[in-house]
């Protein structure tokens, strides 16, 4: 076993393919359904064409694509190598505050220029909608973490951006706006008064704080109404999504390689899905070919417990019912959780492979309040000198529990997690967090039972 602290590759090391994970999907399609797209209008699978009048092309083909190994595209690899590799960091000054026997490695993707793992596929996404002659893309963001990743996409590959922010992060994290801005792209708080939904909300409640899934339907309304060949930009969510990601996991087996260890237990923060998948299928790969036995975590916020308290089944992927139907653990579509800080994680549903992986057994899920998250953070800063996105902070509070408890048993397991990206655009949150103003929030549920109530019934066949 080495002994250093830092895992570090070189730029030749970066992945040449990405792991695209339906290639290995242990769960039969044609029984569970788990990668159908549907028309919420018809309840029809929607062919590649009309998903192609919101995605690129190259991503739609993505979507349905079985190969196990996909190459990542020159143009591409040049703009990865800005950050990447990402280091592999042994948080030994953290193990020994914890007097745990057990190994905590984690890989940072705070290095990124925007500061998290989002780039990962925000770069492939612009590229392939410059290929195919967009002029700009549109999306939505939480926390600003996904917008200011796309905005420097689209700025490096020369398209337009317009960014929907969800309304409660606009107020508490204005240093993303201008981040975004400074990309060049065009930022409103959602809802927002330029589309009939947005209004209509505002109407109910000048003060909304929002919501990705209210933020999804804004944008459909909004991109008809703007000029130019836009494309949509995901985030999360979608199969392609996540493969973009694996590029974080698929170095971090080189570097555990270089370590002289592997991990029991991987562990990653979960919005909708390609945090965790990007860190966790590699390694899924490993398990489902390879005869290995990592156990994988993905850790949500108790205000927003989309994969431990939400039922499988389909919904659609905003809130105004507009977006395809997909086959995921939701929380009901109308379900507007509370604003915590970390507005990277409250969406209603989840990736549908996520999903899939989590109701067959292969993967676990934890959730996990607000404030016990912010304390881990803080313990984490004070030992390895990083503050944490509140995002990633999940994963930190669950690799902590994990040591502790190896701690009890004395057992040296090799924990690994995931740290999305640091917190430099957070402060406010740490702010009212030392301020002792944060404030755990539980699900309520009679809310989702009423969200939940309003889930479509599908009949397949
Ligand atoms: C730093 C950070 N980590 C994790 C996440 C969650 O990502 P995903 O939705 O891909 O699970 C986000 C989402 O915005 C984020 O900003």
């Amino acid at each position: 076993m080495s002994k250093e602290t830092k895992y570090l590759l070189s730029e030749s090391d970066i992945p040449k393919a990405w792991y695209n994970i339906n290639a290995d999907m242990p769960i039969d399609p044609g029984e569970t359904a788990w990668n159908a797209v549907l028309d919420p209008a018809t309840q029809k699978p929607l062919t590649p064409d009309a998903l192609s009048a919101i995605f690129p092309k190259r991503f739609v083909e993505l979507t349905a694509s079985t190969d196990r190994w996909v190459e990542i595209p020159e143009p591409v690899i040049d703009v990865y190598k800005l950050w990447r590799p990402t280091p592999l960091i042994r948080a030994r000054r953290l193990e020994k505050a914890l007097d745990t026997p057990a190994h905590i490695y984690y890989k940072y993707e705070g290095v990124s220029p925007v500061g998290s793992h989002k780039p990962n596929t925000a770069v492939p996404e612009a590229f392939y909608a410059k290929d195919e002659g967009a002029t700009g893309m549109i999306t939505l963001t939480g926390a600003g973490q996904w917008g200011s990743a796309l905005a420097m996409a689209c700025r490096f590959f020369d398209l337009e951006c317009h960014v929907y922010m969800v309304r409660v992060s606009y107020y508490q994290k204005p240093y993303r706006r201008i981040l975004m801005e400074s990309f060049g792209a065009t930022v409103l708080p959602s809802p927002s008064d330029t589309t009939e939904y947005g209004r209509k909300l505002l109407a109910e409640d000048p003060d909304h704080p929002g919501s990705l899934g209210i933020a999804a339907s804004e944008i459909v309304e909004a991109a008809a109404t703007l000029a130019g060949k836009l494309k949509f930009g995901a985030g999360a969510l979608l199969g392609p999504v996540l493969m973009h990601q694996t590029v974080i996991g698929l170095e971090a087996l080189q570097q555990f390689e270089l370590a002289g260890e592997y991990p029991d237990v991987v562990i990653a923060c979960n919005g909708a899905g390609s945090n965790f998948g990007g860190f966790a299928f590699p390694f899924l790969h490993q398990n489902f070919t390879a005869g290995k036995n990592t156990r994988a975590i993905a850790v949500e916020p108790m205000a927003c417990p989309s994969l431990t308290k939400g039922k499988y089944t389909f919904d659609c992927a905003d809130a105004a019912n507009t977006w395809p139907l997909m086959k995921m653990h939701t929380l009901g579509h109308s379900f507007v959780p509370a604003g915590i800080h970390a507005g990277g994680l409250r969406y209603h549903g989840m990736a549908p492979h996520v999903s899939a992986l989590y109701d067959h057994g292969d993967i676990e899920a934890v959730a996990v309040h607000q404030r016990p998250t912010f304390d881990a953070a803080i313990q984490f800063a004070g030992e390895e000198g990083i503050l944490p996105a509140p995002e990633s902070a999940h994963a930190v509070k669950v690799a902590i529990d994990e040591a502790l408890r190896c701690k009890e048993a004395g057992e040296a397991k090799v924990i690994a997690f995931n740290l999305s990206g640091h917190g430099h655009y957070d402060l406010g949150a740490y702010d009212a967090y030392l301020k002792n103003e944060l404030e755990d929030y539980e699900y309520p549920d009679e809310a989702v039972q009423e969200a939940l109530s309003q889930v479509p019934e599908v009949a397949l066949g």
